[in-house]
């Protein structure tokens, strides 16, 4: 029930000492004492404790990370963990320039539709800070988002980001000004994003509760068994991830989970990144060959299947890595639930249909054609294929909306329909 009583009280007053007041009268003098030693207790704690993302943050070896921050002591560096290098060594990349940020999401140094979008954000903020006083600004703000947004074309994430910053920064003439917007903007949309994964959890977790397998109690509970494809993980974003975020609340929550980690040809991000965050994290997972979710399902081995996203239609078409289709269909014929998580700057409000209208990405042949490991402490690039067989490289697929269960948003979940999005994002449809 919901305590819907009137603040009446005199101006200036505080409204829980109202509330106090109203409902004890009696005990007016001592509640209000109460309250403030009890306020005083718990902002000591939260001084000890540190920043908000320091206690819930995922961690490597214990030590609270992101994927991306500015450099402390020097705002004119952006540090990012170099995902290349993982899962066997932790390298910290220190970016300076808008060619250094380019470079890294275009080769991949740090990936996924959210991290991505926060990358060019700052790539933004580093490009304004090296730019002479007298730039013409309107000409240096379509060179310097053009270079961005050539980088990597599905996700809609970095678009987005780019538009943001300009949005807020060519309002203002002086540079000083336009610099303090920018940041402030990168800041603020990298804030947004954690938030936003963090209730994407918060729903997904609602979710795996009602989808865990129900035992009698004398019996030891059996683990809910989720596929994921690709990473969609913390390192896919700033922290908690979107695929990710459920299954970590869940496992924080004490309910038992095992993911079937999808390797995710030919960049392995499966193998590679999404394995190794869930191990940190202790999580109970299995790395499986791509092909292998459908056989899994067929016996009855996957209760779920959760995938990230890179573009979303308004009207529920999802683009994700390259192999998310395939696993929709089987999770079809099976009758495996499959839902898509994602916040709502995945989605691209401006298109309905997903294959017709949404770019994929074709990367260098030589993904495929190459496998890269770790040999006796030495990274190692193998040739898998006749060294004269054409190959291709599309990095993406679009999964249509018939296929997916349910989006899993920052604001709820939804069915992947353009009404039930309408019902959640009402501002996006406003002609
Ligand atoms: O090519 P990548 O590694 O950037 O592709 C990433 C994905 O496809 C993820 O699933 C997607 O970005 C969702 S991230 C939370």
């Amino acid at each position: 029930m919901y305590f819907t009583r009137k603040f009446t009280g005199q101006v200036g007053e505080n409204p829980s000492e109202f509330l106090v007041k109203e409902l004890f009268p009696q005990r007016l003098a001592l509640f209000p004492a109460i309250f403030r030693m009890l306020r005083f207790f718990a902002q000591l704690c939260a001084k000890r404790r540190g920043p908000r993302w320091h206690i819930h943050s995922m961690k490597i070896n214990g030590k609270p990370y992101r994927t991306i921050w500015l450099k402390p002591g020097d705002p004119a560096t952006i540090q990012i963990i170099d995902q290349r290098h993982l899962p066997h060594e932790l390298v910290i990349e220190d970016l300076t320039t808008l060619q250094d940020v380019a470079s890294a999401i275009e080769e991949m140094h740090l990936r996924g539709a959210p991290l991505i979008g926060s990358a060019a954000a700052y790539g933004m903020y580093l490009a304004i800070l090296r730019a002479p006083e007298n730039t013409n600004w309107p000409d240096f703000f379509s060179t310097t988002s053009a270079t961005l947004k050539a980088t990597r074309p599905t996700a809609v994430n970095l678009a987005w980001a780019v538009i943001r910053v300009l949005e807020t920064a060519r309002i203002f003439d002086k540079k000083e000004e336009i610099l303090a917007a920018a940041l402030r903007t990168a800041n603020a949309l990298t804030e947004e994003s954690v938030e936003h994964c963090r209730l994407i959890g918060q729903h997904g977790l609602e979710l795996i509760r009602t989808l865990r397998p129900q035992k009698p109690k004398s019996q030891i509970p059996k683990p809910l068994n989720i596929l994921t494809h690709c990473n969609a993980g913390w390192l896919a974003c700033i922290d908690y991830g979107t695929a990710t975020a459920p299954i970590y609340a869940a496992h924080n929550a004490g309910i038992p989970v095992h993911v079937w980690v999808d390797e995710t040809r030919p960049r392995n991000q499966g193998a590679r990144l999404t394995a190794y965050e869930l191990g940190q994290h202790g999580v109970p997972h299995t790395v499986i060959a791509d092909n292998t979710g459908g056989h899994l399902m067929q016996h009855g081995m996957v209760d779920m299947v959760i995938t990230g996203s890179d573009r979303t239609t308004r009207t529920g078409d999802v683009a994700n890595k390259i192999g998310t289709y395939l696993k929709a269909l089987a999770a079809r014929d099976n009758s495996v639930p499959f839902y898509v998580a994602l916040p709502s700057s995945s989605i691209d409000w401006n298109i309905r249909d997903g294959v017709a209208e949404i770019p994929i990405e074709e990367r260098d042949a030589q993904e495929v054609t190459h496998i890269t490991g770790m040999d006796g402490g030495e990274w190692r690039e193998v040739l898998l294929t006749p060294k004269d067989s054409p190959a291709a490289n599309y990095a993406f697929d679009v999964t249509p909306a018939r296929l997916v269960t349910g989006l899993i948003t920052e604001r709820g979940i939804c069915a992947a329909n353009e009404q039930a999005l309408a019902a959640l994002f009402p501002e996006k449809f406003k002609a």
